[in-house]
């Protein structure tokens, strides 16, 4: 039969699979500057044969298995690091100073390497063909995904799948998320504009700390008072500054923040909302405003029929024991990018385990990920490629 050649494959490259994730995690590189990352992955890819290769960016890479004429499932890997100073001691830390992967991206690709290698070798099996998206920048606004998508890269997909390896979750345990999953994160830049002067003479100045104080408060009412409170929305101011001493009132501050929603209709009105608060404070204070919204990717919502074939294969390779039906969580992810040209679904991969010190949270300077969670990755992507494709496996 031939899952268990399949089985076979995947533990065959497992080994193989550990040494380009530690080989990746030494050599991070930021998002837009995947250089030499991606220059791995093509020379990876075509070292195993049987897979076409394009470089539709110039630090992406598509590699696609033809089988049998067919349908096209595209398996999404994200690629690119951060830029933290990494703090694990481990061997294989980070050679490229200031940049790390903190994110479990070098899982990611190398999940999605081995994958490529088992699926390369039973090409003759496949009913349709696979499209491996190996995509820079998940991490930096406007991202990858939507990128390549404008390059076509989506037009000629069925479905759509992707994996985040996940620390929070037990390792063992698969996430799995019907509808939204991941929030719209957006951000602003509100300035305030007074008149400075003695903070003892405060009836001859315009301050916009205490004007600026009164947004931040009045921003909460959106949330509170504004929105249906059955749907989920962050507003968070996250930066203000003003002021450089104690007895002198700042002529202007400036605020930062972000807006998480999973529904666009509310992540329109909110930027109306808050545009008219900032312009309702300052108006009736004197003071004058600039405000930037930027609306950043779009939700991540899976689609039923393709989370449910996810879903039941979890089940069928690890029991009913392995799914954990995981909480939405209001951070971002640009794979929302690729459903918007297919149904797709994006799942969890559970990585964390105290004793291998792998629960530290994604993005911090030790980070690190159970690597016991790359054989399931390179298993469930394999399998779910023949699910798709066949209905088998
Ligand atoms: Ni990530």
């Amino acid at each position: 039969m031939f899952t268990d050649r399949l089985q076979a494959l995947t533990e065959e490259v497992q080994p193989k699979v550990v040494e380009w994730r530690r080989y990746l995690h030494q050599h991070p590189e930021l998002s837009f500057h995947e250089v030499e990352t991606s220059q791995f992955i093509y020379e990876t890819l075509q070292s195993f044969g049987n897979i076409e290769l394009e470089r539709p960016t110039k630090t992406s890479v598509i590699g696609r298995i033809h089988g049998r004429p067919g349908k096209t499932l595209a398996i999404r890997a994200d690629i690119d690091a951060l830029p933290i100073t990494e703090k694990n001691a481990f061997p294989f830390k980070s050679q490229n100073p200031g940049v790390m992967h903190a994110c479990g991206h070098d899982g990611h690709t190398a999940m999605l390497l081995g994958t490529a290698y088992v699926l390369s070798q039973l090409k003759d099996e496949l009913n349709g063909s696979v499209k491996l998206i190996f995509q820079h920048a998940e991490e930096l606004y406007p991202g990858g995904a939507e990128e390549l998508v404008q390059k076509g890269v989506m037009d000629d997909v069925d479905w759509v799948i992707g994996a985040h390896l996940w620390s929070p979750l037990p390792i063992g345990k698969i996430g799995i998320v019907y509808g939204p999953m991941m929030a719209s994160p957006d951000t602003f830049t509100i300035t305030i504009k007074g008149k400075g002067g003695h903070a003892a003479i405060p009836h001859e100045a315009i301050d916009t700390i205490a004007i600026g104080a009164q947004v931040v408060t009045n921003l909460q009412h959106i949330v509170s008072r504004n929105n249906n409170p059955l749907e989920p929305l962050v507003i968070s101011v996250a930066k203000f500054v003003g002021g450089s001493t104690h007895n002198v009132i700042p002529g202007s501050v400036e605020m930062m923040g972000t807006v998480r929603t999973f529904n666009p209709a509310v992540q329109e009105e909110v930027a109306k909302r808050m545009e008219q608060i900032i312009k309702g404070i300052t108006s009736a204070h004197g003071a004058d405003y600039t405000f930037n919204y930027i609306k950043g990717y779009r939700p991540v919502i899976n689609a039923e029929t393709t989370t449910k074939i996810m879903e039941e294969l979890v089940r069928e390779i690890y029991g009913d024991e392995a799914i954990d039906y995981t909480a939405p969580s209001m951070v971002g992810e640009d794979f929302s990018a690729y459903q918007q040209k297919a149904p797709g679904t994006f799942i969890f991969i559970g990585a964390g385990n105290p004793e291998k010190e792998s629960t530290y949270p994604h993005h911090h300077e030790r980070f690190t990920i159970d690597e016991e969670a790359l054989e399931k990755g390179v298993t469930l992507f394999s399998r779910a490629t023949f699910r798709f494709l066949n209905q088998d496996a």
